[in-house]
């Protein structure tokens, strides 16, 4: 029997830390849970969110008018070995880094620059998580889904998952219409790339490794991040806050002229080059600006906090604010990267 909690203070529930009330709170275990899930849902003529870690979700400060799932479905299992690669399928509501540190511990390569990245597993397909250089649709071999209006069990290949950058089918098309059970990663026994980034490669170097394994750089991505991104558990906060654009080459010059500017870039193939937000955030003078409730991070102008008491309004004028500074200087809308519920 599943436990149905009522108007259950979201605060509890994700990073940011802003929001009001979930209507009903549920915690499932296991796939007979789901079933329970969706005869109440049914019951009550209510619709379904499914939560994950609650740490890319900005909430309202008002009531969620749904049955809200929080999933911890745990499960790890080798479905796959050979001599040059394992297969993991592993749970939705594992914790994403621990399972990292185990792949790493099992001298696995692939994911191990996706350290210390907060959530679970099952959250990591629906926004194709990426850090430093590695992207989880590079290891994604499928994805397994319940479609609770079929009651049926369905397997997503990777080709059919639609992978873009921080995007995916699950946040398109496939958006709320099935539950995460189970995602499967093809992790690799051979060479493993060291991380084409000036601040991990500057890590070695000061600590004189020269080969790095993979403990190595998990180890130096866990620092990296905790220099750049506050901890959520003692500064709320979702991450990045908004994408980093993605323009035609055309327009990027166009904004190197018209600003004179030296616009630092990432080429991304197809003549488009990807302009880092934090850069520009910065370059409008917001980086380590304190709006009251809401202050643009010190350390990283990507990053928003919340210092204590945010509401939704608060983070939604910080938010305005910024797109509006960015637009007026370098004509680019910036794009929130969490989710808005
Ligand atoms: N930068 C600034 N000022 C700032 C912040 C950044 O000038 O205040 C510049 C940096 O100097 C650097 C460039 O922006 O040249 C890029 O910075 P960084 O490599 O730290 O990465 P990012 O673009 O800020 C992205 C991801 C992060 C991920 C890092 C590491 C997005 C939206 N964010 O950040 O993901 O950890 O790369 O690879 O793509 C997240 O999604 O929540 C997240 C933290």
């Amino acid at each position: 029997m599943i436990k149905i909690d009522e108007y259950v203070d979201i605060r509890n529930h994700c990073t940011l830390k802003i929001g009001g009330q979930f209507r009903y709170f549920t915690v499932v275990e296991t796939q007979s849970d789901i079933q329970e899930v969706i005869n109440f849902a049914k019951e009550k003529n209510i619709k379904i969110f499914i939560l994950g870690g609650g740490s890319n979700l900005v909430f309202s400060s008002t009531i969620v008018d749904a049955l809200v799932v929080k999933i911890q479905i745990k499960s790890f299992e080798i479905i796959n070995d050979t001599d040059e690669y394992t297969d993991i399928k592993v749970g939705a509501g594992e914790n994403w880094d621990a399972f990292v540190g185990r792949t790493v511990d099992m001298n696995l390569s692939g994911i191990e620059a996706l350290s210390a990245i907060p959530g679970t597993v099952g959250a990591t397909p629906v926004q194709n998580v990426g850090a430093y250089g590695q992207e989880v649709k590079d290891t994604i071999v499928s994805v397994e889904v319940l479609d609770p209006e079929a009651g049926s069990i369905k397997t997503f290949l990777n080709s059919e998952c639609e992978f873009a950058y921080r995007d995916s089918i699950f946040k398109n098309n496939a958006k709320n219409k099935y539950i995460i059970l189970s995602v499967t990663f093809r992790l690799s026994k051979g060479e493993h790339k060291v991380p084409d980034y000036p601040g991990v490669k500057n890590y070695f170097q000061d600590k004189g490794i020269i080969n790095p394994t993979l403990l190595d750089i998990r180890k130096a991505i866990i620092v990296i991040r905790s220099t750049k991104l506050p901890n959520p558990v003692e500064i709320p906060n979702v991450g990045s806050f908004f994408k980093n654009p993605i323009v035609t080459t055309q327009v990027f010059y166009s904004l190197i002229s018209s600003t004179g500017e030296k616009v630092p870039f990432f080429d991304v193939g197809g003549d488009k080059v990807k302009i880092p937000a934090g850069w520009l955030i910065e370059s409008v003078g917001f980086k380590g600006k304190d709006f009251g409730e809401i202050s643009v991070y010190q350390n990283n102008a990507l990053v928003l906090v919340n210092n204590g008491q945010a509401t939704f309004a608060d983070i939604e004028f910080v938010r305005n604010q910024i797109i509006r500074a960015v637009k007026d200087k370098f004509g680019i809308t910036l794009e929130t990267e969490p989710e808005f519920v």
